[in-house]
């Protein structure tokens, strides 16, 4: 399967609840060739009209952040945990993210990315699968499998509390860092098996 093919297989998703409210299933956009992919929690209302991931508030601070890494959205692929908007951009249900984390997991292997950056809490522990708080994680990379999970915080999280401005933009100089010195990683590696 292609991933556009994937993409028009989800078109009409009835799976979860979510469904009833949406206007559309936001797949993702991108390069389906990116070496790297971010990965955010779910569509909020702009996403949601538009159908692309992060078109909103948060998502116009993200291009700015791509820039100062040097890449451009031209260069990688975006998607969210959740393609659907939950009512009131509500935290996403834990039934909800199981229902729809194989297909994140399946868009992973089909992109094969190198470095998967999630963004805030609730991706970074659906690619972990651990319950760790993202102050402890961000701006370094895990190796899962072949690829690196980077978390960063959430540009949402910034543009709420502008104390977390400057620790995001610290969290992208990272990436930068360790882009540049790819492929020897100095940062802490752990195996974790998530699609078997
Ligand atoms: N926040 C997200 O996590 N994803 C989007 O697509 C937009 C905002």
């Amino acid at each position: 399967m292609t991933l556009q093919e994937l993409g028009h297989s989800l078109k009409d998703c009835q799976r979860c609840r979510l469904s009833s409210g949406r206007t559309q299933v936001v797949f993702g956009t991108g390069n389906p060739g990116a070496s790297i992919m971010f990965v955010g929690e779910a569509p909020g209302f702009y996403e949601d009209k538009q159908g692309v991931p992060f078109v909103g508030a948060a998502g116009k601070l993200l291009n700015e952040l791509l820039e100062s890494a040097g890449l451009s959205r031209t260069d990688i692929y975006i998607a969210n945990v959740i393609k659907c908007r939950p009512p009131d951009n509500r935290d996403p249900l834990p039934d909800e993210v199981e229902t729809c984390k194989p297909f994140l997991f399946q868009q992973i292997e089909l992109i094969k990315p190198k470095v998967v950056c999630t963004l805030g809490n609730f991706a970074m522990q659906t690619l972990l699968g651990k319950k760790i708080g993202i102050m402890k994680m961000r701006g370094q990379a895990f190796q899962v499998q072949d690829f690196f999970v980077f978390p960063m915080l959430h540009p949402a999280a910034a543009l709420h509390q502008g104390s977390l401005n400057e620790p995001l933009r610290e969290d992208f100089r990272k990436l930068k860092a360790f882009l540049d010195r790819q492929p020897e990683p100095t940062t802490p590696i752990e195996q974790m098996n998530l699609f078997g």
